[in-house]
């Protein structure tokens, strides 16, 4: 019987069940890691999402190139995941390969600053508006230092999000909606952080408004488009809306664009000509190697500067807002980030990866019209997801609603075992720099095999 999919739930099962068996076979040197791994760390993974992220179990990795990854059992996969959107500049570029082996002989970690980090701020600058950058090691660090520095900044303690967001895993960010109710996301977090944070359906504008009423609110954290429960696109006037209320409620504006930046050569910032009083880069900024950015207007970065009244007590600076981390802004991470920036993130690579995105969604609507199911396509530049419904979602709950964990396990097990690397369940495929049209229409026609495959039953 089909269920609300239109997928027939017996037949998918049954495949599910033939396609994991393959899967696990076929890897007989990822299992056997995977065994010795559990005496040495829990779950047998470094960190837990490299088990969590997957139904199946991990592969052991070997290398990447371009678009292209290959595990320890030798199976090359295209890579439509890139790892989260970090290596959006294709794995392993060649150019900063070499800056990287660069800045390794000449040292990577002083304490002090390189002249990288002032040609990446500047760069940023021009490139995404905000004049003033400070830098971190993910993005996860560059939201937490932006919320602190916006409660100092409003005297208020509460931080506002869109259900179905993911900004890291900062105390702050990591809540959700229990029956209507703020709570924490997962195990071991305070109960206190309920309190702290409010959380309002995307694109819904009347609860936007009422949350920031009682002018408590320091920071709406946000993404220009939701990129965490699919690929949620914004109403129109939404983001004019949003600037206009918090402004209003005396509440800061940050715009995530961790994701995004991947949909446009200035985020989707420049690309909708958003305005914010913070905007955040990460993951593929530096082509993986590890950096977080934030960016401001001079009015804020003021704060990070220690207020006249501050004394400096055991080397710390009391009175200053807490920022920073020893190897944050490190002379390698700024060595890659300049190469990256300039010479792989180029407007011309961004004109090619918003073509590819284009060819896979019209390729993934003619697919899904094939196979006569009522499925949605979401695109933004080289990104994309397929929504199980005819209209794509505007909202985290609606999203969640839509979705069936179990067939996009499967699809991803199916496509795995045939030699393409697909996306997570909530963030959908995307092209890198490195991927070309012959690997779109690759991605595509393995698609195509699986939506004809699973109503065939
Ligand atoms: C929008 C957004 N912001 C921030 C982060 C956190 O990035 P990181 O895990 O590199 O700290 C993520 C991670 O997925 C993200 O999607």
């Amino acid at each position: 019987m089909a269920d609300l999919t239109g997928i027939d739930v017996e037949h998918a099962r049954a495949l599910h069940e033939a396609e994991n068996a393959r899967f696990v076979a076929e890897r007989p040197a990822s299992m056997a890691l995977l065994e010795r791994a559990r005496a040495s760390m829990p779950r047998g993974v470094p960190m837990s999402w490299m088990d969590d992220l997957y139904e199946h179990p991990p592969v052991w990795v070997s290398h990447g190139k371009g678009a292209r990854l290959t595990d320890l059992d030798e199976h090359s996969y295209l890579d439509m995941y890139i790892a989260d959107m970090s290596a959006f500049c294709g794995h392993a570029p060649d150019q900063v390969v070499d800056a990287v082996a660069r800045q390794m002989e000449r040292g990577i970690q002083f304490l002090l600053p390189s002249e990288d980090a002032i040609a990446v701020a500047e760069h940023l600058a021009g490139r995404y508006g905000p004049p003033q950058w400070q830098f971190t090691l993910s993005a996860t660090q560059a939201n937490t230092e932006v919320i602190r520095l916006a409660r100092e900044m409003t005297g208020r303690e509460v931080v506002l999000l869109f259900d179905g967001k993911y900004h890291g895993e900062g105390d702050a960010t990591l809540v959700v909606l229990e029956n209507g109710r703020v709570a924490p996301e997962m195990r071991g977090l305070p109960g206190s952080i309920s309190g702290q944070a409010r959380i309002v359906q995307f694109n819904d504008l009347g609860s936007l408004a009422a949350a920031l009423e009682p002018r408590d609110v320091a920071l709406v954290l946000a993404e220009p488009a939701m990129t965490n429960a699919g690929l949620l696109m914004p109403e129109d006037g939404f983001h004019e809306e949003l600037r206009r209320l918090t402004r209003d409620a005396g509440t800061l504006l940050a715009i995530d664009e961790t994701h995004s930046l991947v949909c446009a050569h200035g985020g989707l910032t420049r690309a909708w000509g958003l305005e914010s009083d913070f905007l955040v880069l990460g993951k593929s900024i530096a082509a993986g190697v590890p950096l977080g950015a934030y960016g401001m207007s001079a009015e804020i970065g003021a704060l990070i500067a220690p207020p006249e009244h501050s004394r400096v007590v055991s080397g710390v600076a009391i009175g200053e807002v807490a920022t920073g981390g020893t190897l944050f802004a490190n002379a390698l991470s700024m060595a890659a980030a300049r190469v990256a920036l300039l010479d792989v993130l180029t407007e011309g690579a961004f004109q090619r990866t918003a073509a590819l995105g284009r060819r896979m969604a019209v390729g993934l609507r003619e697919a899904i019209e094939r196979a006569g199911l009522q499925w949605s396509v979401a695109q933004a530049g080289g990104h994309a997801y397929y929504f199980f419904e005819p209209v794509p979602p505007r909202d985290g709950a609606s999203s969640r609603l839509a979705d069936d964990p179990d067939l996009r396990a499967l699809i991803r097990v199916f496509m795995a075992n045939r030699g393409v690397w697909e996306s997570g369940w909530w963030l959908g495929p995307t092209v890198s720099v490195a991927h070309t049209e012959a690997d779109v229409d690759r991605y595509l026609e393995l698609f195509g095999e699986f939506v004809a495959e699973v109503t065939r039953g």
